[in-house]
């Protein structure tokens, strides 16, 4: 089996969440988009769902697939939001934004009863870090907010290359935000929680990528099967 067939799997076990009538957030990259996937089928077979996509490319996948769509001024608060990770501990904490749609996933979880995290074994990790950790910024004043991120995450004990992430055609890669987004590679996050405060004062940040207390439960799937994991008070399906 393949990564590809993990995510699947992932996706599959993360219906088993959907209920009819529900207001459910879509995440972003190829995990969410196997959901995206498998709801479109059931929606054509006639489950009631509406939805708020975390991204245009979510958007236009849902769109395709006859999925109804609403937004956050109109449904404000949501049963269930179903994305990917690039990482996550066994705290369930997070780092998201590989797919650059942070900003919209970490607004559309929180404002969901529920986060569900779909994920193969891969993106499982003992310390968050060694993805390089997505931080979106407004475009103004670059330089001076890039290195207020490295001064203040040396402080929280991190320390590595912070790079501004380029589209294919090596023009900045711009979000659906209209922001730009610094890769910090630390290597390792020893104080998770420490370095996100730091990073939410300085100006010109908009959002990082740290989820930190706002997965309820991650769905995992690998060689060993489907693990599903929470804190503790989670009803699991
Ligand atoms: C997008 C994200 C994605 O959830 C994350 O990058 C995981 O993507 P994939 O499922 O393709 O590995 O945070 O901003």
């Amino acid at each position: 089996m393949s990564a590809e067939d993990w995510k699947r799997q992932a996706a599959e076990r993360a219906l088993t969440f959907v209920r009819p009538g529900m207001k459910l957030g879509l995440g972003t990259g190829s995990t969410a988009a196997h959901f995206v996937d498998l709801l479109g089928a059931r929606v054509k077979a006639g489950l009631d769902v509406v939805c708020v996509p975390t991204s245009e490319a979510t958007r236009k996948q849902a769109e395709a697939l006859g999925i109804a769509l609403t937004t956050l001024e109109k449904t404000p608060r949501l049963n269930l939001t179903v994305d990917g990770a690039d990482e996550f501990d066994i705290e369930l904490r997070l780092i998201k934004g590989g797919g650059g749609a942070l900003l919209r996933e970490k607004i559309v979880a929180a404002a969901s009863g529920q986060m569900v995290v779909i994920a193969d074994m891969s993106k499982k990790v003992d310390r968050l870090g060694h993805f390089a950790l997505p931080v979106e910024v407004v475009p103004f004043g670059l330089e001076s907010t890039k290195l207020h991120i490295a001064v203040q995450a040396e402080d929280a004990g991190c320390l590595g290359t912070i790079t501004l992430r380029l589209a294919p055609g090596g023009t900045p890669f711009v979000t659906d935000n209209g922001n730009f987004i610094l890769d910090c590679a630390f290597g390792s996050i020893p104080e998770p929680e420490i370095l996100a405060d730091a990073l939410g004062v300085i100006p010109g940040v908009v959002e990082h990528g740290l989820f930190l207390g706002i997965a309820d439960v991650i769905i995992v799937a690998g060689p060993g099967g489907v693990e599903v994991l929470s804190l503790g008070d989670e009803e699991l399906d």
